[in-house]
């Protein structure tokens, strides 16, 4: 067969699936020289010791073998102590937990446990990539709702209120938000939560980023009043322990929906790396400090990038968790993200990879060291006095 019969043979759902923006844009950066990446979602810390112990430990012990389906016992009772110790929401470990292969299969078995063909999915833009294509493969569909710098990107109620209709399933929540940084308070959480009860939507809320929120206190959306059975709760540990490559994360949900979650996990997954399970295991019981630390760090680098981005006159919401920061350029991002890789080698991404609403927005990472991040700002200001004096962008 030639190339073009073998395309032909491709599903027509991914054929049209655009490739994410975050690595089409960072295919680019592979092989160049001297690049300060502000782009990729990654920490930069390497995973606390003691957890790396764990994970030789269980090797040497020679735990190499599948684990039950929903994940080892010991682990999901640490996952749902942590959660009530942590927010006061009791989930049972034996029926309402699944470990899985990072926050990312989470939500793929969320969506396809969930959608029926052409069923509505409210995505809240800007949004990690993975919404909208997670939908889709679920032959659902997105209904795309965009924010707005002006707002702070935060969910307004009533404009919801104007694009939800009957066929309308469930909503995906993401915050601290990838890439504004923003998270919410309880009092909006609230006002979203009333609007899923009032059009019996299913909230499915990412909160990889729960332990890195700076300002205040996360409120889980499932800790609210008479809504914990109608949310999935999405969780991992790719993030607040560094821990991206060992692809481990969990879901939480009424046993029914849990249940059916557990049923595509079975046959696609069968079950997460038993070794990355002893990993969590010892992140949750002894890695609470190694999160404060890296937390701490991440809160200067915070304050310090926000602070650079006000001096360079670029419109930039403060972000209150995560690791991202969502300015607007006034130009167009991609044009700006690949002039200025080529031109300064700093890596960011341009953003319309969160949304085709965002086009002079860039988005910037801030998991990397601080002598770093003044390197990439010091070369990003004189890029803009650049194209300034010379007009190129
Ligand atoms: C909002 C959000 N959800 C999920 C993921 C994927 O997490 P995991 O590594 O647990 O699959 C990311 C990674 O960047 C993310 O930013």
């Amino acid at each position: 067969m030639n190339d073009e019969k073998i395309k032909e043979k491709i599903a027509e759902k991914v054929k049209n699936m655009p490739k994410s923006g975050i690595r089409k844009f960072f295919d680019l950066v592979i092989g160049m020289e001297n690049v300060i990446s502000l782009g990729v979602g990654e920490p930069d810390f390497v995973t606390p010791w003691n957890i790396r112990e764990a994970i030789v430990y269980s090797l040497e012990k020679g735990y190499t073998m599948y684990t039950s389906n929903k994940g080892l016992e010991e682990l999901r009772e640490e996952i749902s102590r942590s959660i009530e110790r942590d927010y006061g929401v009791y989930y049972n470990p034996e029926d309402e937990i699944i470990v899985t292969v990072g926050v990312s299969e989470a939500l793929d078995l969320a969506t396809r446990a969930i959608i029926n063909p052409n069923e509505k999915v409210i995505v809240i833009d800007p949004s990690y990539v993975a919404y909208k294509p997670c939908v889709e493969l679920a032959h659902g569909k997105a209904l795309v709702y965009s924010t707005n710098i002006e707002n702070g990107f935060k969910v307004d109620v009533d404009e919801l209120e104007r694009i939800v209709d009957e066929n309308t399933k469930a909503m995906i929540i993401n915050y601290p938000n990838n890439p504004t940084g923003v998270t919410y308070t309880k009092k909006e959480l609230e006002e979203i939560a009333d609007f899923a009860v009032e059009h019996d939507l299913i909230i499915i809320s990412d909160e990889v980023y729960d332990k890195l929120t700076y300002d205040s206190k996360h409120v889980p959306i499932a800790s609210l009043n008479g809504i914990r059975d109608r949310v999935i709760y999405l969780n991992g540990f790719s993030k607040a322990y560094a821990m991206t490559g060992l692809r481990i994360g969990y879901a939480c949900a009424n046993k029914h929906i849990a249940e059916a979650m557990l049923k595509i996990h079975q046959y696609t997954m069968l079950c997460a790396p038993i070794t990355s399970q002893f990993a969590a295991i010892e992140a949750l019981k002894n890695g609470k400090n190694a999160v404060k630390e890296m937390k701490e760090e991440y809160r200067r680098r915070r304050n310090y990038v926000y602070r650079r981005l006000r001096e360079i006159g670029f419109e930039v919401v403060k972000p209150e968790g995560a690791f991202y920061v969502y300015p607007r350029i006034g130009i167009n991002g991609e044009k700006f993200a690949e002039e200025l890789l080529k031109k300064k080698r700093v890596a960011v991404v341009p953003g319309n990879a969160f949304g085709s609403s965002y086009r002079d927005f860039i988005r910037i990472s801030f998991a990397s060291s601080i002598k770093e991040l003044k390197e990439a700002f010091d070369r990003i200001e004189e890029f803009i006095n650049e194209i300034k004096i010379e007009k190129t962008i």
